[in-house]
């Protein structure tokens, strides 16, 4: 099976990368993911200022996690001169410099890193929503570098589209999305108080809650911009994931809060499952994937859900979640055509996928 993905000139073993983060914040780490089998390496956002990192800064739970992290603690000269430099040592697939914030810092990054670099990311989170500051921040880079140039967007940019227009025209290759949701709390109810955030006492929200979004925003880019490329990231959790963000319109993926929830071993984990996935859903390859397009079924008509009555297991969940009390059970599950709007929550809920509808596949 073929897990290779080709953008921008880049062949990846597969598109799996690390998402910028406490993983890829020096080079012991950059060295782990490509161990892990990353199709790429992604480092920690590199800035021209020492940030101030509130202790603790990342809180985890089962489906997400909050975070005031900021970008890397070391300066610009640990990077080059020591993490950089050693990782290219052993380096032996694509780099992606992640770096931050405004046109001015490019001038002092992007000369210094570019040597290392095989494209660069830039983290747009801390420059506000105008679009014409980001257009002038992609302008700066591009007249300092020549390797690909990746944007990476925020999700409480207002117009994904816009965005994506406006680093298109100034000469990007591609968007890398999203980061982080927010500002969001963190409330302990024990001690009544806030104890993760920033001095402001907000923090960001990663992880599965946040992936429905991300692939929304993946695929609005890529229907509008087509020729942009991008890397989706927010959530990835299995390989079943990655295929969703390459059907949305992304190349690569990153992930980073799955190994934060639940162990760095998840890189290797998702990227030995992805054979297996891609098999299950009858793809035969990673740019078969790509090459698919997603059709938009959504509909209008009313339709009665059906039940396969040996998959029932009468559990009643059905019958509880019947947001319009249309559920019964009259020697087994039954549907009330007076009461049920085909809103199709039956449908999704069911543990043993024995409740269908036409529309939704039968
Ligand atoms: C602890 C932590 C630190 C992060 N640091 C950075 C960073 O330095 N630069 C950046 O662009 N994004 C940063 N992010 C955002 C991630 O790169 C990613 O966009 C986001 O977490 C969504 O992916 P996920 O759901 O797989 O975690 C950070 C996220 C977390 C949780």
């Amino acid at each position: 099976m073929n897990l290779k993905t080709t953008f921008d000139g880049f062949t990846l073993k597969n598109p799996l990368m690390p998402a910028s983060g406490p993983l890829v914040g020096d080079d012991e780490k950059l060295l782990f993911m490509q161990e892990a089998g990353c199709g790429a390496v992604v480092t920690k956002t590199i800035s021209t200022k020492r940030p101030k990192i509130p202790k603790p800064c990342i809180y985890g739970s089962n489906q997400y996690v909050q975070n005031s992290e900021l970008w890397s603690e070391y300066p610009l000269e640990k990077w080059e001169t020591e993490f950089l430099a050693s990782h290219q040592k052993v380096k032996d697939r694509p780099l992606i410099i992640s770096v931050g914030y405004s046109k001015e810092d490019m001038e002092t990054l992007i000369p210094r890193l570019d040597a290392f670099a095989d494209a660069f990311e830039v983290s747009t989170h801390y420059v506000g929503t105008d679009l014409s500051i980001i257009g002038e921040t992609v302008k700066t880079i591009r007249r300092l570098t020549k390797k690909p140039i990746y944007m990476k967007i925020s999700p409480h940019i207002p117009d994904p589209e816009g965005f994506a227009k406006v680093i298109k025209e100034k000469g990007a290759n591609g968007i890398v999305a999203i980061n982080s949701l927010g500002p969001t709390i963190q409330i302990n109810k024990e001690r009544r108080a806030i104890e993760y955030g920033a001095q402001d006492g907000f923090a960001w929200t990663t992880g599965p809650v946040i992936k429905n979004l991300a692939l929304a925003i993946v695929y609005k880019i890529k229907q509008a911009e087509p020729d942009l490329t991008v890397i989706g990231v927010g959530g990835v959790a299995s390989a079943e994931d990655i295929i969703e963000f390459l059907l949305a319109g992304a190349s690569a993926v990153q992930m980073l809060s799955t190994a934060l929830i639940k162990g760095k071993q998840m890189y290797e984990k998702i990227i030995h499952d992805l054979e297996k996935a891609l098999k299950h859903y009858g793809f035969e390859s990673i740019e078969d994937v790509k090459a698919t397009p997603l059709e938009n079924k959504v509909s209008y008509e009313w339709e009665l859900p059906k039940l396969k009555e040996d998959l029932c297991i009468e559990c009643m969940l059905c019958e509880k979640v019947c947001p319009y009390f249309a559920i019964e059970f009259k020697d087994k599950i039954t549907f009330n055509p007076d009461k049920c709007t085909s809103c199709g929550l039956c449908v999704s809920k069911c543990p043993t996928d024995a409740i269908t509808m036409d529309k939704l596949g039968g």
